[in-house]
């Protein structure tokens, strides 16, 4: 294994709290627990717009909404809710989603973390990977065996406060892109964990994490298409001062040509985007297929958006006095996390064939 360089870039934190105290994180919160639930249309509609000037900041804070808050007001207990929701609603308080390991990522299932009843509580060993916000967040969704000969159906989901004792984290992940965001690994050493801060039923952890992931890749495909609408605008706004040949480069019908297919893809994803919101703040049985087709979509045009960015730019696209680089590095991350495009192809036909044979 190689050495892992270590990340440098500092942490938004400021950011989060006052995205917290403008009411931003509460979005799925329910109003007992101090937050608006106005669902996931409008939680698509911030992420998008904070993805058009940072995608960074656009993930810490979707990843804290869409998969801490929005599993633990769905599965958790009214005393669980009522002990995290409203601190991290107001944004004093971080989460992380810690799912994937070193060898389990698209294979979900696969994971090796253990987790051992004793008495009123539970012994977690194991180590996660790639974690969002490990390190920085207060409370983390960890998904562990409790049986591990009965596969998905033996995973249970925890929640783990930041300084329990036998919970560390790697040094920050120096990555491609996402720089503002943190990145790392999460181990577990005979981690103590109360029975009473396990999310849901043992053996649920699975379908948690599913479900989380369903409405979750709502927000990636939000990310993606407010990456690819910022890379536009930028691109857009150069190609009408630049001159070349004479005139703004604007002018020349090859560059109108691609500028008229770029918005009108960011479009598109935008709408299949807002399409899973609706779906999931509907609770249609698709939202499964939808969300996976969004995401797919929108990180898909995002990467296609942000590279043809560069490309406008020319050789000043290549330099980082431009801000398009840094969106096309952002971009590839929408790809690959919250399950690369090849696992939303593989959910997108595994439904269409399941909803084909319900009827
Ligand atoms: N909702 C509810 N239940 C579901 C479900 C869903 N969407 N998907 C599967 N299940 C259930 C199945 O019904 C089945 O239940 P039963 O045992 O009762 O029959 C069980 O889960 C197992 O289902 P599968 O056989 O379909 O599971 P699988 O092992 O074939 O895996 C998979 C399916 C879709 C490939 C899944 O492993 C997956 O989503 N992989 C990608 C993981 C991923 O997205 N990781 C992201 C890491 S987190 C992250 O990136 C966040 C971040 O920090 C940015």
């Amino acid at each position: 294994m190689r050495r892992q360089p270590i990340a440098t870039a500092p942490f938004p934190a400021t950011l989060v709290r006052q995205a917290g105290a403008l009411g931003l994180l509460g979005i799925l919160t329910p109003p007992e627990y101090g937050g608006t639930r106005m669902g996931y249309l409008a939680l698509a509609l911030v992420v998008e717009a904070l993805a058009a000037a940072c995608a960074s900041t656009a993930l810490v804070i979707d990843v804290h909404v869409s998969t801490v808050i929005d599993p633990l007001q769905r599965f958790g207990l009214p005393e669980q809710k009522a002990r995290w929701l409203p601190a991290m609603s107001r944004g004093e308080r971080l989460g992380a989603f810690v799912l994937s390991e070193p060898e389990a990522g698209s294979d979900a299932a696969a994971i090796r973390t253990r987790a051992v009843r004793d008495g009123d509580t539970y012994v977690l060993d194991g180590h996660k990977t790639f974690i969002t916000n490990a390190g920085q967040a207060d409370v983390y969704v960890v998904f562990a065996k409790t049986a591990p000969q009965a596969g998905s159906r033996g995973i249970t989901a925890f929640l783990v406060e930041r300084d329990t004792p036998g919970m560390t984290f790697g040094a920050p992940m120096a990555k491609m892109g996402l720089n503002g965001s943190a990145t790392a690994d999460v181990h577990f050493d005979r981690c103590r964990v109360p029975l009473a801060h396990r999310l849901g039923e043992e053996g649920q952890g699975f379908k948690i994490a599913m479900i989380t992931l369903d409405y979750g890749r709502i927000g990636i495909a939000a990310q993606a298409v407010g990456l690819a609408q910022g890379a536009f605008d930028y691109a857009f706004a150069y190609a009408r001062q630049r001159q070349a040949f004479g005139q703004p480069i604007v002018q020349f019908q090859g560059l109108q040509f691609l500028l008229a297919d770029l918005i009108t893809r960011i479009e598109a994803a935008r709408y299949l985007t807002y399409k899973a919101a609706h779906v999931a703040d509907q609770g249609d049985a698709r939202l499964s297929r939808y969300a996976a087709m969004a995401k797919l979509f929108a990180s898909e045009t995002a990467m296609h958006v942000t590279t043809e960015a560069v490309q406008v730019l020319g050789g000043h696209g290549y330099m980082k006095a431009h801000p398009v680089e840094r969106m096309m590095r952002d971009a590839k991350a929408s790809q690959l996390y919250e399950g690369t495009s090849q696992i939303q192809r593989l959910v997108i036909a595994r439904r269409l064939l399941a909803e084909h044979a319900a009827r």
